[in-house]
């Protein structure tokens, strides 16, 4: 019965799990069916730390965004930006500072069908299904080109992305493509599962992660800090993401491998 609910496109299969609809349900999100639920419980039993990893990373969000505001930046981009959920990148920024503009960018129907609904009435923030491989047709598209000025910094967002794409995909050749057209003092900030955090049972998360559409590629520190090439990092550096300038409780767990679970940095381009 998925055709009537108006978040749910009729070209999603609802028994094939996406990654985005996997992580909404750990976040605790409702944009999610059974098969998303069953492998999400799969991957929790194996590693129970996951969802608090997830809410770390939107904590990471909030402070990178926040950091990027006080830079002066003014226009986001946002790729992989997943379902919309508690603490949306346009709510943070524009909390702040009402004239940031935002764009959304995902391959995942579901995300960007929400993420629609949600944005019917902000003219300041857009939304694009497309995948990142896809740099001219995202840069050039009437949505980007519409919110962000290229002459001005732009704020871009990768978080938990860059670990659904293979190397043979040339992520670094792909982050080029981005990176040429930002002006300086643009910053991008990105997170991706640390295949060196020392969080147990790793290998069967992953393992189990196989049914979903995506196989994680997971990095350790070199293999993710090359994707900062032609960015300067900002302190404290790529670090576990609960180590990225905490400043609260919420932002911290007691428990040292999922802080490190994901990494975290945020680079400058000079
Ligand atoms: C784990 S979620 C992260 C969501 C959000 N960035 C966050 O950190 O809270 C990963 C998102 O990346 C999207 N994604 C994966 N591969 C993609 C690709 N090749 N192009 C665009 N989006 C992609 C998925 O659909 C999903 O929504």
């Amino acid at each position: 019965m998925t055709g009537s609910l108006n978040w749910v496109p009729p070209e999603v299969d609802p028994t094939v799990p996406s990654p985005a609809r996997v992580y909404d349900y750990w976040l605790g999100g409702g944009h999610n069916f059974a098969a998303d639920r069953e492998l999400a419980e799969k991957i929790l039993s194996i590693m129970p730390g996951i969802r608090d990893a997830t809410r770390l990373n939107r904590a990471f969000l909030r402070r990178a965004a926040l950091f990027m505001v006080a830079s002066g930046v003014r226009q986001f981009l946002d790729i992989g930006s997943g379902i919309p959920t508690v603490g949306n990148l346009h709510e943070i920024v524009q909390a702040v500072e009402p004239e940031c503009r935002v764009v959304y960018v995902d391959r995942d129907p579901v995300a960007v069908a929400h993420s629609r609904l949600l944005l019917e009435n902000n003219e300041r923030t857009d939304v694009l299904q497309a995948d990142l491989r896809d740099v001219q047709g995202i840069l050039d598209s009437p949505e980007v080109q519409s919110q962000i000025d290229f002459d001005q910094p732009v704020g871009l967002m990768m978080l938990l992305l860059l670990h659904f794409v293979p190397d043979s995909w040339d992520p670094v050749g792909i982050l080029a493509g981005y990176r040429e057209r930002l002006a300086p003092g643009s910053y991008l900030a990105l997170s991706h599962v640390a295949g060196d955090s020392g969080v147990s049972r790793l290998d069967e998360a992953v393992e189990a992660y196989k049914s979903s559409q995506n196989l994680p590629h997971i990095r350790d520190y070199d293999g993710v800090v090359r994707f900062f090439e032609g960015f300067e990092l900002v302190e404290p550096g790529l670090v576990g993401c609960a180590l990225w300038r905490p400043e609260g409780a919420g932002d911290v767990t007691d428990n040292p491998e999922i802080n490190a679970l994901p990494y975290a940095g945020v680079g400058r381009k000079p």
